[in-house]
């Protein structure tokens, strides 16, 4: 068995890196040294276990057991980054318990007749250039190379300049169909990111569905001025158009039973004692489907160029992802439910496995979230349900390389 004791040894070797602060979140943006550094562990963890390291050209990590140029892998993992002052678990928990999956087949003397591989996907938040999954998209094509090349962070770093530090050629990103021919099995297990394990009194689940989602930046233009001598009547004020975004989305959100955020706001100059001449606002919205999906951005969108014209300012939307909805239907995720005989639940989140999950036969398993709370320092699950995770995980691994 994988004890709480030794999920909890392999956990504590990685969790002191990338700490935010003292509210115990983390910072482990793409590419930076911290990102590095929590590549390096993983590179040492994969090499103490006699594996063979590979990144590939859009800077994924691979970790082989067996030969990494046969066909049909049985892949496992997710992904070392972390949206700002995120939890512990939402991305490590599967490299971890992938790493520990390894260990558990050896030990079961698991012969496996196809290659294993424990992968890291880079910049599954999206948190540094605001591309969710951009590894695994790169990896498949849902993304353009060019576009990524086109990317820049908060402090205006540009893509192929963070990558090219880290030393991965910007002239390689792009598609990798051979290597993706060559996974027969993807399975990512992830900490749940709400309460219905908790409510089900299950320690692990295993995923339905992903709901589709997008990300939106409105860019409001307004007139910048005094904030003392400019007379309300004659104000143009990009923050009152954004605020009233803000609370459209709230409401939209709420009439199409939907999910939508206002996560992140800019504003220029960003002075207490100035009108605002620009401001910018994030937009996460996520449905059920696909048709709601739109029709609640449209309200939001309407609603935002409603407002911009009462207050005399300028809004324009432009889409920065957009993932359609992905359900797992596949083998993989059948055997999954039934081997497993946990229950099957869709989530709002998206993952690495949604966008392989267009290739190759993919599952999701999800270990229970006490908190529920995800994206957040608050994120947790017991070394408890942690090992219950590795064993579920590498029961179905042994099943899928037999
Ligand atoms: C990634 O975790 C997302 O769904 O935002
Ligand atoms: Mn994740
Ligand atoms: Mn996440
Ligand atoms: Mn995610």
């Amino acid at each position: 068995m994988t004890s709480p004791e030794r999920f909890a040894a392999l956990w504590g070797s990685l969790s002191p890196i990338g700490q935010a602060g003292d509210d115990g979140g983390y910072l482990r943006h793409s590419w930076t040294d911290t990102d590095l550094v929590c590549r390096e562990w993983f590179v040492e963890e994969a090499l103490d276990r006699d594996l063979e390291v590979e990144i590939d050209r859009n800077g994924n990590l691979w970790a082989w057991w067996g030969e990494p140029e046969q066909e049909g892998a049985v892949v496992t993992g997710s992904h070392l980054d972390s949206v700002p002052h995120g939890g512990a678990y939402d991305g490590p928990l599967g490299v971890v318990s992938g790493l520990l999956a390894v260990d558990r087949l050896r030990e079961r003397g698991v012969r496996p007749t196809r290659p294993i591989a424990v992968v890291v996907f880079t910049e599954e938040e999206g948190a540094r250039f605001g591309v969710p999954c951009l590894g695994s998209r790169l990896m498949t094509g849902a993304f353009d190379a060019a576009a990524a090349l086109r990317l820049r962070d908060r402090d205006g770093v540009w893509l192929a300049d963070a990558i090219g530090r880290a030393g991965l050629d910007p002239d390689r990103l792009g598609p990798d169909p051979e290597r993706l021919a060559r996974i027969g099995a993807f399975v990512e297990l992830h900490v749940e990111q709400g309460r219905a394990l908790d409510h089900l009194n299950a320690p692990v689940g295993v995923a339905s569905a992903i709901w589709p989602h997008g990300r939106y930046r409105f860019d409001f233009t307004g007139e910048g001025n005094h904030a003392g001598t400019t007379r309300m009547s004659d104000r143009h004020d990009p923050m009152l158009t954004l605020a009233h975004t803000v609370v459209a989305t709230d409401e939209a959100a709420r009439t199409h039973g939907a999910h939508a955020t206002v996560g992140r706001v800019e504003a220029a100059p960003n002075a207490t004692n100035a009108i605002a001449a620009r401001a910018s606002a994030w937009l996460d919205a996520r449905a059920a489907d696909g048709e709601t999906l739109q029709k609640l951005v449209d309200s939001i969108r309407e609603r935002a160029e409603k407002r911009a014209r009462m207050d005399g300012t300028h809004v324009t939307m432009t889409a920065e992802s957009i993932t359609g909805e992905v359900g797992f239907t596949g083998e993989v995720s059948k055997l999954a439910a039934l081997e497993l005989g946990a229950p099957v639940l869709p989530t709002g989140a998206g993952h690495d496995a949604g966008v392989l999950s267009g290739h190759v036969d993919t599952a999701m398993l999800f270990v229970r979230n006490p908190t529920g709370i995800s994206h957040a320092p608050q994120e947790s699950a017991s070394a408890v349900d942690c090992s219950i995770g590795v064993e579920k995980l590498t029961d179905l691994l042994a099943r899928l390389c037999r």
